[in-house]
């Protein structure tokens, strides 16, 4: 009899200590996400864009998945934090559904994210003149487009679908990035990067009133990261101007000011929409203040590696970040401890990184208004 209660007694202690955890932070059942790298749980991979890439094989996935899984670090992304504060299984990419014949279950969110992907398409920047080669071709409206295809499975009348809704969240970006990271790195004038602003804006801004109309409610349109602090374009910029690196942080100021400017707008952008749509919440997600605190104080936030050098990739330049050795690829090297690094591979940000940027979201503290 005594051992029993014993038994009953330790029994209830184990199920209360498990399931505390699981206490999901965020109150949503599903969540819907577009973007580019900084969120692809998997579609570039699948898609077969580009045959055998390097993010296919560790050390792409070394930290926490123990295996490469198509996500642009060395573990886990924003996204997925945000997944794991509301109770949810990591969020699905969608290619997996269409590439295979493997049934795959959406209900609970589906993800369109590509990496590489731009927000505008390729003839945008072709009607340009910026001749940029794309890694992928599926921007913003095809992802928007996999969404209304997808939709019918997840709900079939209007009454049905806005009780659906009513309880899912909806990640539009971050995008946008790659539309300035492409003809920067293609080595594009500056100014012409920063020309293209108000026509990033205005798409993401389409897309986002596109899924409202479609029946989102609850939307999170995050900006983009300081870029003058991500190592290739630091390299690629690499200058001996003193007075454009900032002193606080040796990040590049232009480039840091082409993120605000693009910040800037893409908030007053949002502030109109939510005049628009009055019925939708509409927040606005702060990753480059976020950001900004460990490329200020890094070793504060536990970055006590060099926190503007690459972790994996070639030893070399100033940020391990020279194009002629890619992480993963010959002669690459690994960081020994990922986690003290912000940055992953050059271009990515360690799951570190992210978990600091995605625990600001979940706190309330980078994202406006707040949850509720
Ligand atoms: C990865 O490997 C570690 C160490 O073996 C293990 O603790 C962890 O659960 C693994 N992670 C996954 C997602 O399988
Ligand atoms: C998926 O199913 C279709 C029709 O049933 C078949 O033609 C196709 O070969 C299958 N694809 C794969 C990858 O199994
Ligand atoms: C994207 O589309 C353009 C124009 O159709 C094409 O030339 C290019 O090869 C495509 N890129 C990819 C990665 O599919
Ligand atoms: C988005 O842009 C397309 C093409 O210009 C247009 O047809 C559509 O009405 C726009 N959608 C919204 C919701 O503004």
């Amino acid at each position: 009899m005594k051992i029993n209660v014993l038994l009953i007694v330790a029994f209830s202690f184990v199920v209360s200590v498990r399931s505390l955890p699981m206490k999901p932070t965020l109150n949503y059942e599903s969540i819907f996400n577009f973007g580019d790298s900084l969120s692809d749980t998997g579609n570039f991979l699948i898609s077969g864009d580009v045959a055998s890439p390097t993010i296919g094989r560790l050390p792409y996935g070394e930290t926490f998945f123990n295996r490469s899984t198509g996500r642009c670090s060395d573990g886990r992304l924003i996204i997925d934090f945000i997944a794991e504060a509301s109770g949810l299984p990591y969020i699905q990419p969608y290619l997996r559904s269409v590439r295979t014949n493997f049934s795959v279950d959406f209900t609970k969110g589906a993800n369109f994210a590509v990496a590489g992907a731009t927000a505008n398409d390729f003839n945008f920047f072709k009607e340009r003149g910026l001749s940029v080669t794309l890694l992928t071709n599926k921007s913003l409206d095809i992802q928007f487009e996999w969404f209304k295809k997808l939709k019918p499975s997840l709900c079939k009348t209007k009454p049905e679908c806005e009780l659906y809704f009513k309880k899912s969240l909806f990640f539009v970006g971050e995008i946008g990035g790659n539309d300035y990271n492409y003809p920067l790195l293609a080595f594009r004038s500056f100014k012409r990067a920063m020309d293209l602003v108000p026509f990033v804006i205005n798409k993401i801004m389409n897309v986002t009133s596109a899924l409202i109309e479609e029946g989102a409610v609850t939307l999170v349109v995050p900006g983009n990261l300081p870029i003058g602090c991500s190592a290739v374009l630091l390299e690629r910029f690499s200058d001996d101007k003193g007075w454009l690196y900032d002193s606080r942080n040796q990040c590049y100021t232009p480039l840091n000011s082409l993120a605000k400017l693009h910040n800037d707008k893409l908030k007053k952008g949002l502030e109109a929409l939510r005049q628009k749509y009055p019925q939708a919440k509409i927040m606005y997600a702060d990753y480059y203040s976020s950001a900004m605190q460990f490329f200020n104080s890094p070793s504060k936030y536990g970055f006590t590696g060099s926190v503007l050098k690459a972790c994996c990739g070639g030893i070399n330049g100033r940020y391990n970040a020279k194009p002629n050795v890619i992480c993963g690829g010959k002669g690459s090297t690994t960081c020994k401890d990922p986690s003290t690094y912000a940055n992953w591979d050059g271009i990515h940000l360690t799951e570190a990184a992210y978990r600091h940027i995605a625990t600001g979201l979940i706190s309330g503290r980078f994202i406006s208004p707040s949850y509720n």
